[in-house]
């Protein structure tokens, strides 16, 4: 069999998608990969960086111009905002700004794999329909995901190349200086606690330490995108992904405890963005005691981002069968999820 030409740009590169997302591209062996950010990063082997403003459309044009032998673009960038409605212009535009940039310029194009989440579905403004299902009606804008669909969908129309949009919950794995890490919130919280002498408190909600939730493995999210993206069966179409089981904190808070080797305590809502706002000193202090890594306290403490997750006090689902039903069959267990992100974030001295 003779093998295609894959050459991918995953634009995104240091994010917590992304960034799995090349790890997986480059472990596959037979993807060149180039990816983009505005940090930029180091080249090796059939991996090489681009250090490119998207939010610049000329910046974008001139920086892309050599990539005419593309096949694949994963788009897995984001521009954090304070509000839903802010979000939409600077995401819609760098979207708008690769793909106009690279799309007629790249005669071997075959795909473009959009990454969503569960806001498709209004999951962060409220309790939602759920499970959750592709084909659920779209919620009152604004919303950036379902205009970046809608821009890629009206793109595609008449070309060779096809889409796809996926959907996965909250992606766990590694990731420096993102906005949205659950599992750096959830280690770094549980290290401070044992530092102070303190058990373990479920900071959110109080109904959410009981409602249903599922997670999304950052590796298997990766492999899954993959999937999509090579399998013209999923042409054109969303997936929700996800890692196929559910839980409640309240029967994971306690396991989550036990690994950090601490006593558990009743939650007491809090908001961590402002509890933890005085923390820099404690962290830096606990670098020099057990001699980790000189990680910025900015780096690991994504607060917003927990009290998001911590204040969802109702269930939070999306079906995942049809993924299932197209021939991706991976689960992940979510508990040894949590586990090995913990145990990866030891092995590079993050925590002890
Ligand atoms: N994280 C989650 O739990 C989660 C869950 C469901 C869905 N999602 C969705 O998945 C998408 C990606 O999220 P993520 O959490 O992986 O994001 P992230 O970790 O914040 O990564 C964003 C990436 O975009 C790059 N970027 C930002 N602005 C840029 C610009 N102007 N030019 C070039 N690159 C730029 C960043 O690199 P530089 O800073 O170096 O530019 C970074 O590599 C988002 O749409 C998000 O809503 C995320």
């Amino acid at each position: 069999m003779v093998e295609t030409y894959k050459k991918a740009v995953v634009v995104g590169a240091n994010g917590i998608i992304g960034g799995n997302l090349i790890a997986h591209l480059v472990e596959l062996g037979d993807w060149d990969v180039i990816g983009l950010s505005r940090r930029g990063g180091k080249t090796s082997g059939k991996l090489s960086h681009i250090a490119v403003d998207l939010l610049d459309p000329a910046d974008a044009k001139a920086k892309l111009s050599g990539l005419t032998d593309i096949t694949h673009i994963f788009y897995a960038a984001y521009q954090d905002r304070p509000s839903w409605a802010e979000l939409v212009a600077p995401n819609l535009a760098m979207l708008v700004n690769v793909v106009k940039a690279i799309e007629p310029i790249a005669p071997n194009l075959e795909h473009i794999s959009l990454m969503q989440g569960y806001k498709v579905y209004g999951a962060h403004l409220g309790p939602f329909k759920t499970p959750a299902r592709e084909s659920d009606a779209n919620h009152m804008p604004p919303e950036f995901n379902i205009d970046q669909q809608n821009f890629l969908e009206a793109a595609q129309k008449g070309k060779a190349w096809s889409w796809s949009a996926l959907r996965p919950s909250v992606v766990v794995g590694f990731a420096l200086g993102n906005p949205m890490n659950l599992a750096s919130v959830i280690a770094i919280y549980a290290f401070m606690s044992k530092e102070l002498g303190i058990p373990l408190r479920f900071p959110g909600k109080p109904g959410a330490y009981d409602s249903l939730l599922e997670m999304t493995d950052a590796g298997l999210l990766a492999r899954a995108t993959v999937f999509i993206a090579t399998n013209p069966q999923c042409s054109n179409q969303a997936f929700n992904i996800n890692n196929g089981d559910l839980f409640r904190w309240s029967e994971l808070w306690p396991k989550i405890a036990d690994y950090f080797e601490l006593e558990v305590a009743p939650p007491l809502p809090m908001s961590l963005n402002m509890i933890m706002a005085d923390k820099e000193e404690l962290w830096k202090q606990m670098i020099i005691k057990h001699d980790l890594l000189q990680t910025p306290y900015s780096d690991v403490s994504a607060w917003g981002f927990g009290d998001f997750v911590f204040g969802w006090d109702y269930d939070f689902f999306a079906d995942g069968t049809k993924l299932r039903r197209a021939g991706f069959h991976e689960y992940v267990d979510t508990e040894e999820m949590f586990i090995r992100v913990f145990n990866d974030l030891k092995t590079r001295k993050i925590i002890p």
